[in-house]
């Protein structure tokens, strides 16, 4: 999984790359390059990020193509950093994705070829090679190249002696920025949001050439049209706006966040939500079960979620890890809706479980915060999460968004199906409006949470545990501390200590205990009771009550009913980014992770 950038322009393209990489590096970041064209190719690349990249601070190129890399085919080294290049160092591409049957062309290739990487995406720079000895037309000699190659790509060319930029798209997204006098090419809008907000979104099959004043677009050898859209991100909202860490920042974006996912979609009078997805009643009526795929955080969401709607709709839902759902021996699509959560909307894992729907006739339906992404092309309906652009590796806002939209779909489906009472449906949505207030509460006792950090930092295992809501908000909060800290963090339902886990619990082990509505409290407060025997530590976070009483440590949250353990996962997620940051830890980018995860 890597970024791809690109610009063909009037201006000096450096400056405009290396921003733009940057911008991308919550795609990849182990190592970083940029090709430039001003008449001859220069190539600059090297392991580590932008930052460590001397480039030229003015140049004559007004074209160029750049990447940053997440490694899957090679180690982080110098020669395996992008562009790559070809035997006479005039052909430079990017690559993200990964080309399947490369090791076949690598063979034929060797024979007359010198390759200076491991990685698969030099075949296509000497594919190249091959193609234009006897072609000159660059978009003609890309198409032939990516007919010869099996897998997932999206592709950027920059050849010396040729106008332009072409790229191509399978499965991997590219997405292009108009002005008057450029054209940008990025995986994703966040590169270049800066400098415009008209785009066009490449669909699988395309290649396109970039020219200053131009975008021309085959489809399978035929000229095709791709409509311009306007986006509405804007640059502040892809910036860290002060704040040390994108993760900060996008914790605090919650309140936010959670507006733009209910902004124009409750009616608090009636109880009913609009949500911009077009199905007739009888549509959702027939609907006979849910299953909903997705992996780590959206997972988590998604087990929330469930909860709410197997209660409000009268339906089977069962959530999936995307990448298990492959492995089940019987499958009924029948009626049956498959949800794809996915904040990228191109994670693999949930792509590959999603096409295994799709042929099996299901009906589906993407949750995702990406406009244009690869999911949304590929399923009936599209909800959009609406949380804005989520940089940090560690999903936050997001998580939030999820659950809001999805407990708006619960509404929805749930009123659509006559089986919610408006009364109930009235005092979901009442709670969802309060929501970004309550939020905005638990942020404002930062300082308490951060004093927390500082007693528990030298902790190096910690304990999450709640019932029923509370349950995915534990594996939620365990997830976030370990991939961000790097300590050793499980989430457990309370019930479960007593079989298996309470072997490790010591005066050593913090133990997070979620006493939120929804998560069962008083049930909770016999499992507490079974780790303060054994002198751990406990942190209770939930609404004032009895459990509280006996804690010496206690977060306390308004009351939202079945939203409050949202409230409290923003307590844990305080509670990791000031662990990470107490250690000193790379927050926004942690080790052997990336934001998007476009690997199975
Ligand atoms: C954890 C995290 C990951 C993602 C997972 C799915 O903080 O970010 O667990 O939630 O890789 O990603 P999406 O939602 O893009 O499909």
């Amino acid at each position: 999984m890597c970024g791809i950038t690109g610009y063909v322009g009037t201006e000096d393209c450096s400056s405009f790359l290396a921003n733009s990489l940057k911008n991308l590096e919550y795609r990849g970041y182990d190592s970083v390059g940029v090709a430039l064209l001003d008449g001859t190719l220069q190539v600059n690349k090297q392991s580590g990020q932008i930052d460590d990249l001397s480039l030229p601070s003015t140049t004559e190129a007004t074209c160029g193509i750049g990447h940053t890399r997440w490694s899957t085919h090679g180690p982080p080294t110098d020669e395996n950093a992008h562009p790559h290049t070809d035997c006479h160092g005039e052909i430079s591409i990017v690559h993200n994705g990964i080309i399947s049957n490369y090791g076949d062309h690598k063979r034929d290739l060797a024979l007359t070829h010198e390759f200076t990487s491991d990685t698969d995406s030099e075949v296509i720079a000497h594919l190249l090679e091959e193609e234009l000895v006897d072609d000159t037309d660059l978009p003609q000699a890309v198409r032939k190249v990516v007919e010869k190659l099996e897998g997932s790509f999206a592709i950027a060319v920059a050849v010396a002696g040729y106008d332009g930029i072409v790229a191509a798209r399978q499965d991997s997204p590219l997405v292009v920025g108009h002005t008057d006098t450029a054209k940008f090419l990025a995986s994703d809008i966040t590169a270049f949001v800066e400098q415009t907000r008209t785009v066009t979104f490449l669909e699988d099959g395309d290649v396109a050439h970039l020219t200053e004043d131009n975008l021309s677009i085959t489809n399978d050898g035929a000229v095709v049209e791709r409509d311009r859209q306007t986006v509405d991100w804007d640059a502040d909202a892809a910036e860290k706006s002060g704040y040390e860490h994108y993760m900060h920042k996008e914790i605090h974006e919650q309140p936010h966040a959670v507006r733009q996912s209910l902004s124009g979609r409750i009616d608090s009078l009636t109880g009913d939500v609009d949500l911009d997805i077009d199905a007739p009643i009888e549509y959702w009526k027939s609907i006979q079960e849910i299953q909903i795929v997705a992996c780590g955080t959206s997972n988590y969401a998604a087990r929330y979620a469930a909860e709410l709607l197997e209660t409000h709709t009268n339906l089977r839902v069962t959530v999936h890890v995307a990448s298990e759902y492959e492995y089940r021996t019987s499958y009924d699509p029948w009626e049956t809706l498959v949800i794809a959560v996915t904040q990228s909307g191109e994670t693999a894992d949930t792509l590959q479980a999603l096409r295994m729907a799709v042929d099996s006739g299901a009906r589906t339906l993407a949750v995702t915060n990406t406009v244009g992404s690869t999911v949304t092309r590929e399923v009936d309906q599209t909800l959009y999460i609406r949380a804005g652009p989520e940089i940090g590796v560690a999903a936050t806002k997001t998580f939030a968004s999820q659950i809001v939209t999805l407990t708006l779909f619960t509404i929805h489906l749930g009123r659509q199906r006559d089986e919610l009472e408006s009364e109930t449906a009235t005092e979901l949505l009442k709670n969802l409006h309060d929501l970004p207030e309550a939020i905005q509460t638990v942020l404002d006792g930062e300082s308490q949470v951060r004093r927390l950090a500082e007693r528990f930092a030298h902790s190096d295992a910690f304990f999450y545990i709640g019932r029923r809501l509370g349950h995915p908000v534990a594996l939620e909060g365990a997830l976030k501390l370990k991939e961000i800290s790097y300590d050793h963090a499980e989430g457990f339902p309370g019930g479960e200590l007593k079989h298996g886990p309470l072997a490790l619990v010591t005066d050593q082990t913090p133990v997070i205990a979620l006493l939120t509505p929804g998560s069962e409290p008083d049930e909770m407060a016999k499992n507490i009771k079974e780790v303060q025997a054994r002198e751990a530590p406990v942190i209770g976070i939930g609404v004032r009550g009895e459990a509280s009483e006996t804690l010496d440590t206690f977060l306390g949250l308004p009351n939202l009913g079945y939203i409050t353990p949202v409230l409290a996962n923003v307590y844990l997620q305080l509670f990791a980014y000031h662990i990470a940051n107490e250690k000193g830890r790379a927050i926004d980018k942690p080790r052997n992770l990336a934001k998007s995860v476009t690997v199975e």
